[in-house]
């Protein structure tokens, strides 16, 4: 099976999309959406006034056949719209190759596909996600019904309104038209439900409404269990050296705001950042969302492949929904290679196709939301990744040089409140070669433990040289492997130190 994982960046008006389709005399087209209802009433609105004459319109489901009383399997009602003279649209809900013998579905679709191929017939199937066996991806074209644009939920909210004559409204246009921005990325129902808890026992609705809209969102996502909202401990401040990737993302602070999207300032799509172990990458991914004033989701790739919720493909593709309707925001991808390289474990295939859409996506995405990504073992990264115009940039985090240690060092001795006068950061530095900032971390918390058990006297300067007298770096433990990274980052990524 070959799920057609197309992740539409854009979002389309819809009845123009199927129109087109129908127009274009496409015999079958899988609509995957989880909104049945909006989908089948673009479909009934389609066929009344999408053309010059109105075109008949039937719906099947396993449950109540064609809505008529009777019961009617799926092969029967098939063959029922074959047969059928004149023009029409057809929508089987719910549709999967379980409804019937597959070897058998897959024949009356082939027919279906010959016998409309000439006429205006349409066969519409529906389901969350496209299941196309790849002997049929020339017979079915799969669309993504795209979740509800601000027209829609503009009607959405005018008929929530409708229900609570008795609110007063005081908003202007400039933020009703926030509001429904807003609200973008949720389904229908889910949209509906916000604007309604919006309105619960308020006689006015103002501005405060979008606050409920964002908690909304947030709670939708939480309960979902795929992203992880993390909150940001840190800032650029918090970071010793790597000045250049501070540099890179300072420029680009202002770049999500609307001031710069009216500007036509192009959005940055997202940020690799590889290399040594413990040298600030993940800490340097919480600071951007700090520093941009952006919320931070992190996708965790080992339950898109749990399957606790769902197929890995459902579960990417939700995410990314996801992820967009709480944006302007940032999505962390924590050591990328693991969902993207066709890692070991699991299906080959299923990795590569998300992979594919994941790379379509992160192209074409025009929704606000900008990816950090990290990745260690960055050999497994698929070349495709590595190209232009992916990422904006592909950040090098090595090993911090003597002149990035002192800072870091800073960092580390002022986030505990000591005091800086009695140390010698330049000493420190030439002392602690090879160290990575976790260790140089480590070195002063050692420090501190053995300046407390000394009769709990304030660290000194001594016991941070004792503490990294007793460590020994990683990088000499790994010096081969950090070379084989360099060697590698050499000539495809940016160096984060300046
Ligand atoms: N440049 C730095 N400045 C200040 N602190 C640092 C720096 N680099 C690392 N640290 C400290 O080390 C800790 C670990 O760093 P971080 O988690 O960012 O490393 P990483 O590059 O993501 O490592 P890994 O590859 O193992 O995930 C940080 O929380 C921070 O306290
Ligand atoms: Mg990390």
């Amino acid at each position: 099976m070959s799920s057609q994982l197309q992740l539409k960046a854009q979002r389309k008006n819809s009845f123009e999309e199927i129109k087109r389709l129908i127009a274009s005399k496409y015999p079958i087209v899988w609509i995957e959406s989880w909104e049945e209802e909006r989908v089948e009433a673009a479909l009934k609105k389609v066929a009344a006034s999408g053309f010059s004459q109105p075109l008949q319109f039937q719906v099947w489901s396993e449950t109540r056949g064609f809505g008529n009383g009777e019961k009617i399997d799926v092969v029967s009602a098939l063959e029922q719209f074959i047969s059928q003279s004149g023009s029409g649209l057809f929508l089987i809900k719910d549709f999967s190759w379980k409804l019937a013998p597959e070897s058998l579905l897959k024949r009356m679709l082939k027919d279906v596909f010959q016998l409309t191929k000439s006429s205006f017939k349409t066969l519409f199937l529906c389901s969350s996600i496209a299941e196309i066996p790849d002997d049929m991806l020339k017979d079915i074209v799969s669309i993504d019904f795209s979740l509800p644009d601000e027209m829609d939920l503009g009607t959405i909210f005018e008929s929530v309104l409708k229900g609570a004559p008795k609110v007063k409204v005081s908003l202007t246009e400039e933020q009703k038209a926030k509001l429904l921005k807003g609200a973008l990325g949720l389904t229908g129902d889910e949209a509906k439900f916000a604007f309604q808890k919006m309105l619960v026992g308020k006689t006015e609705l103002n501005e405060d409404a979008l606050d409920i809209i964002y908690e909304e969102k947030a709670r939708i996502v939480k309960r979902d269990g795929l992203l992880e909202f993390v909150p940001t401990k840190y800032n650029l401040e918090d970071i010793g050296g790597l000045e250049n990737l501070k540099d890179w993302l300072k420029d680009r602070a202002t770049f999500f705001s609307k001031e710069a999207q009216s500007a036509g300032l192009r959005m940055p799509k997202g940020v690799l950042m590889t290399g040594v172990s413990g040298c600030g990458k993940s800490l340097s991914t919480q600071a951007i969302a700090a520093a941009w004033g952006l919320p931070l989701y992190r996708l965790d790739m080992n339950r898109l492949y749990g399957g606790a919720l769902g197929t890995a493909e459902e579960c990417f593709r939700r995410a990314i929904i996801q992820i967009e309707s709480v944006s302007p925001a940032i999505l962390w991808l924590e050591e990328i290679e693991k969902g993207v390289a066709g890692y070991e474990q699991g299906d080959k295939g299923v990795t590569a196709r998300i992979f594919s859409s994941f790379l379509t996506w992160l192209q074409e995405h025009t929704t606000p939301v900008f990816v950090a990504a990290t990745a260690n073992e960055i050999n497994k990264l698929p070349p495709e990744l590595l190209r232009k115009g992916r990422f904006d940039e592909i950040f090098f985090v090595d090993l911090p040089t003597e002149a990035e240690r002192g800072p870091i060092f800073k960092v580390h001795l002022e986030k505990r409140k000591i005091d800086l006068a009695g140390f010698n950061l330049i000493e420190l530095a030439k002392a602690t070669n090879n160290f990575n900032g976790a260790e140089i971390e480590q070195s002063v918390v050692s420090g501190l433990v053995l300046a407390f058990k000394d009769k709990q006297r304030p660290l000194s300067q001594d016991d941070i040289f004792k503490a990294v007298g007793r460590m020994v770096p990683l990088a000499t433990t790994m010096a081969e492997q950090i070379k084989e990274i360099k060697r590698w980052a050499d000539t495809r990524a940016v160096k984060a130190s300046k």
